[in-house]
């Protein structure tokens, strides 16, 4: 796909008829290859038999588009899958005002997986671990025996360590270079067929042979620096905006309990994204949260600070296990249009589009909690699903929305009562 830019001033407005065509021309295909991808959620029920076990159907969310993004110089329109209202939104707002700074700077490391290979009752540590690093050369050997295509790609093993747990506890990492897979089969493949042989230089007793989800080898790394008058909002100046966040970071470096939310507030980001594609969402939190706690102190993900001319410089880690081949993307359409939509090349370049997500869902929170509170922007949104479960439909989903919002009483009794009042109007 051609993608032009990423900024569709007012996408929101429009039918989601207008918005499907508007996006279409942005990604240079056509609207009929759009449409067919979405028909159906992606996934048929007969996909999705074949996909999991005891299947009764399939189970529907918004695929929604988030804008504004430059990474890189380069633009990026990007698919979103999400149940909460205001993500995709906050995602796109925060991405405008990143631009104003020149966009997003992301890098990542080398799409590099972890085996772990698990041995107790090693009689003799260390004499063990000299024994593995010598035959290093030949273990690598044996690792991309196990997986030929992989090597065939470019991938394969690329380093090995061994740590030594104690009480006779040893654990092998094989590092393998998965390119654009996510690599968990690859790596489990390779651990099972690595561990006799280390089990002989060892003389420990096999253990667990998985990947470890703890993917600190392949980071991803975003940079921000924002001009605070793209901060400033009606009734707070850029300045005052850009120190509230500064003070937000420092709340969340000292304490874990704020860590947990400022990170799932990047997790909103991130998570949206990696579902959209079909990646394993559970594999990137679990890594992200590990990651977080690396220090032994629970600590935010993404930290902000002032920098030169006053700008807001955001700075993001996160390790990343994304695929763009293989996986549930191979049945699932909207997944394999999600790929085409995010306009990226590579699972890196992929890794790197879902980190600048991140970036901008923390920015959107901390500018929200920083100034109003979140309520206020949450709760417009809110308005509109809980017009939906009221019963309303078209139209009046927004009217209901708004009166509801305006009058501060956004409950399912209200939406109800001023629905029913609606339609009486509407049919008297
Ligand atoms: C809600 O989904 C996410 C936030 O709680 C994140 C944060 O507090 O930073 C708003």
């Amino acid at each position: 796909m051609t993608q032009r830019s990423s900024r569709l001033p007012g996408f929101y407005k429009l039918s989601l008829e207008e918005r499907r065509c508007v996006a279409a021309d942005a990604l240079g295909v056509d609207v009929k290859e759009l449409e067919q991808a979405l028909q159906q959620g992606g996934l048929c029920c007969a996909k999705a038999d074949k996909s999991i076990e005891n299947v009764l159907g399939t189970y529907a969310l918004p695929f929604g588009l988030g804008l504004n993004v430059l990474m890189n110089g380069k633009e990026h329109l990007v698919p979103m899958v999400v149940e909460e209202p205001s993500v995709v939104a906050a995602a796109s707002n925060a991405a405008r005002m990143i631009r104003e700074g020149g966009g997003f700077q992301a890098e990542a490391d080398p799409p590099l997986m972890i085996a772990q290979v698990q041995f107790d009752q090693v009689p003799d540590a260390p004499l063990a671990l000299r024994r593995i690093e010598e035959d290093k050369a030949r273990i690598l050997a044996l690792a991309d025996e196990a997986v030929p295509n992989l090597v065939r790609r470019g991938g394969g093993a690329r380093d090995l360590e061994v740590r030594d747990l104690g009480d006779g506890m040893l654990v092998v990492h094989v590092h393998v270079d998965c390119q654009d897979a996510m690599g968990a089969n690859l790596v489990n493949t390779v651990a099972e067929h690595v561990a006799p042989h280390l089990a002989q230089l060892s003389q420990g007793q096999t253990g667990l042979r998985i990947l470890s989800n703890l993917c600190d080898r392949r980071c991803v790394r975003v940079r921000v620096a924002i001009p605070p008058l793209a901060l400033s909002t009606q009734d707070f100046s850029g300045e005052r905006v850009r120190d509230g966040i500064v003070r937000a970071s420092r709340f969340a470096e000292r304490d874990p309990y704020r860590a947990a939310t400022h990170n799932k507030g990047i997790l909103n980001g991130v998570d949206a994204v990696a579902l959209a594609t079909a990646n394993d969402w559970r594999a990137v939190e679990a890594g992200a949260h590990a990651y977080a706690a690396r220090n032994g102190q629970y600590a935010p993900l993404c930290v902000w600070r002032e920098g030169k001319e006053g700008r807001l410089e955001g700075y993001l880690e996160i390790p990343l296990a994304l695929g763009i081949v293989g996986g549930p993307a191979r049945v699932h359409n909207v997944a394999r249009l999600a790929l085409k939509v995010a306009g990226i090349a590579s699972s890196q370049e992929l890794a790197m589009l879902v980190g600048c997500m991140g970036v901008a869902s923390n920015l959107a929170a901390l500018r929200a909690l920083a100034t109003s509170g979140i309520q206020k922007g949450h709760m417009a949104l809110h308005a509109r699903s809980v017009a939906i479960a009221a019963g309303a439909e078209g139209a009046l989903v927004e009217r209901v929305a708004k009166e509801i919002h305006r009058d501060g009483h956004v409950t399912l009794d209200a939406a109800r009562s001023v629905l029913a009042r609606l339609q009486v109007a509407a049919n008297a």
